[in-house]
């Protein structure tokens, strides 16, 4: 299929990359290819809201600040102050798309508190906002005709050629038949990896394929190390929590009935106006301590696994019925209990993957004609550890500029590849077909075997803590897990219709590949920031010598290589995070 612009993924960063392609240059031939109907992409899980700057009290500057020091100044600064100064338009450009926003008595959008904002900045639709955001672009994508949908159909792999990008390879997923998009331009917005884990927040189809795809062409991923907990999701099943719960005023109780985060060191006392920290502290330092209550026997024991009591109670039933609707059903439905009169046992489970394929401002990657945006992509604007939030807006924001360079980029592209590109992408498809035709032979492995493997090792080396120990553990047992990947798996289904154990055997190549990148980026970072904290002799941050972003660089056959560069600094010296408040005591360390 010939076309100019294939966008891979049809969540919120796929749909804004699309709209902006098809505002840009109507005459533009988009296909937006989905391995799910987009409404079911993992954008309708977020639940808490989306950060821009709209409040008097509130600054671009601020935004930035917090953003800088909530990432341990790994952040890309250059990226940040763009990100801050484009998130007020995106979110009023959803608004006059229909997005529902929730609002004051006056009319005015309302805004809630989020971990490590210091004014409230959040914007939300109750506790549905990714549901909200997705169903405003996927509705307006519909008025736009050159934006043609291929919704189930599975991307396999990029062709490339001496120009650059030459096609995307997929499978229609109904009729299990190859596809070959002939485009000089495609977008990878394919969410993040988070299923590399047992236990997260995530939709099963997040597995980090766009990663891996532009990965094997060579493109470097960049800061995979930094993996995000959400501090509070359900036992078990990983359903997120919000932090809205906690924006809202939830407090986070230990087995005693204690606030325990006033024992912890968040950082150095605040300067900020109000007394917060504790429960709206940043992800990575609540997770920490969660670890920490853990090891002292100071949680709950649920039949899921350990917990601490998310407690909103005190909320009382009408404000939990306005602003946190969602999860009051999610708790009544799947643990039974009403959060009006009992608190929610809740975990940390991960949730976010901070690096992602290295991309420039506009979303130009290394590969000529790919680029990438959302969940997928790293711009550099997370650094250690991102902020809630900021993941909704920047999919808006970097996806519009990922969407507006690939269309340029597609109109002044060199002409459609020849013959040659059919005969590599009949030799790439053959791959994946390969699997499929060698089904169940004995002494092979299942995918689930693998894939269990693989999070045993990601949990148990490349936690909230980690070692080098740990982490070589882990580099060692994915790389025989890549090995034993590589001699083949057992499929007993060998029909081509759905054939969803054939895709799981697809999606699980991509998963070990980007989890070993993970373990091997984590094991050369030889310092603790944000997310990345280690217990050996690493346990503290160096800026001497990691005030880096690491670059990945994959090989099918072989271990990652993984080369570090320097941070973009604009504005803000590396200082201390300051989240601190009364009691602060106990290292996070
Ligand atoms: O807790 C939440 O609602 C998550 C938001 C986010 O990850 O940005």
């Amino acid at each position: 299929m010939d076309c100019d612009l294939v966008i891979v993924g049809g969540g919120g960063a796929g749909l804004r990359a699309a709209l902006a392609a098809t505002l840009a240059d109507p005459g533009l031939d988009i296909v937006l290819v989905s391995k799910v109907v987009p409404m079911r992409s993992h954008t309708v899980a977020a639940e808490g809201g989306a950060a821009a700057v709209l409040r008097d009290d509130d600054s671009f500057a601020q935004h930035f600040d917090d953003t800088v020091s909530g990432g341990e100044w790994l952040c890309d600064q250059r990226a940040v102050e763009a990100f801050v100064a484009a998130c007020p338009q995106e979110l009023i450009q959803l608004e006059r798309w229909g997005c529902p926003w929730s609002r004051q008595d006056d009319g005015r959008v309302q805004t809630r508190f989020f971990g490590g904002m210091r004014v409230q900045r959040t914007w939300f639709a109750a506790d549905r906002t990714g549901f909200h955001m997705l169903h405003t672009l996927f509705q307006t994508s519909l008025r736009h005709p050159s934006i043609r949908r291929h919704d189930e159909f599975f991307c396999t792999d990029l062709l490339v050629d001496e120009h650059g990008l030459a096609g995307v390879l997929g499978v229609d997923i109904a009729r299990g038949t190859p596809v070959l998009y002939r485009a000089r331009a495609a977008v990878l917005a394919t969410g993040g990896a988070g299923r590399v884990y047992a236990h997260n927040t995530n939709a099963g189809i997040v597995t980090g394929e766009g990663m891996a795809l532009a990965a094997v062409h060579g493109v470097a991923l960049r800061d995979l190390e930094f993996v995000q907990w959400h501090p509070t999701a359900l036992p078990g099943s990983g359903i997120l929590i919000t932090e809205g719960c906690r924006g809202e005023g939830g407090l986070l109780l230990n087995a005693e009935g204690r606030r325990y985060l006033q024992d912890y060191d968040l950082g150095p006392p605040d300067p900020w106006p109000r007394p917060r920290a504790m429960e709206l502290g940043p992800r990575d330092r609540l997770s920490q301590a969660f670890w920490h209550e853990d090891r002292a026997r100071r949680t709950v024991t649920t039949p899921q696994g350990s917990a601490v009591l998310l407690d909103l109670r005190h909320l009382g039933a009408e404000r939990l019925a306005e602003r946190l609707p969602m999860i009051s059903e999610v708790a009544r439905r799947f643990l039974g209990i009403d959060p009006v009169t009992t608190p929610i046992p809740v975990r940390p489970a991960v949730h976010y993957t901070m690096g992602g394929v290295a991309t420039g401002l506009d979303g130009a990657t290394a590969l000529p004609g790919l680029f990438a945006a959302g969940e997928c992509a790293s711009t550099g604007i997370h650094g250690a550890n991102r902020l809630g939030s900021n993941s909704l807006a920047e999919l808006l924001v970097f996806g519009r500029a990922a969407g507006e360079a690939a269309a340029a980029w597609s109109r002044n592209a060199p002409s459609a590849a020849g013959g040659s590109l059919l005969r590599e992408a009949q030799a790439r498809a053959g791959q994946a077909y390969a699997l499929l035709a060698e089904g169940h032979q004995a002494g092979r492995p299942r995918v689930a075997e693998l894939r269990t493997a693989m999070h045993a090792a990601m949990e148990d080396g490349v936690g909230i803590f980690r070692d080098a120990e740990g982490m070589q553990r882990a580099c060692q047992a994915l790389a025989e897990l890549r090995a034993r990947y590589r001699a083949g798996v057992a499929l007993d289904d060998r029909s081509r219709s759905f054939n969803t154990e054939w895709l799981a055997a697809i999606e699980l190549g991509h998963a070990l590949q980007v989890a070993e990148t993970i373990a091997h980026a984590a094991l050369a970072r030889r310092e603790s920031r944000g997310a990345h904290r280690r217990r050996d002799a690493w346990s503290a941050r160096d800026d001497a010598n990691f005030l880096v972003h690491s670059l990945a660089y994959c090989d099918p056959q072989a271990a990652p290589r993984i080369e570090h560069v320097p941070v973009t600094l604009t504005r803000s010296a590396p200082g201390e995070r300051s989240y601190g408040g009364a009691g602060a005591r106990v290292a996070l360390d």
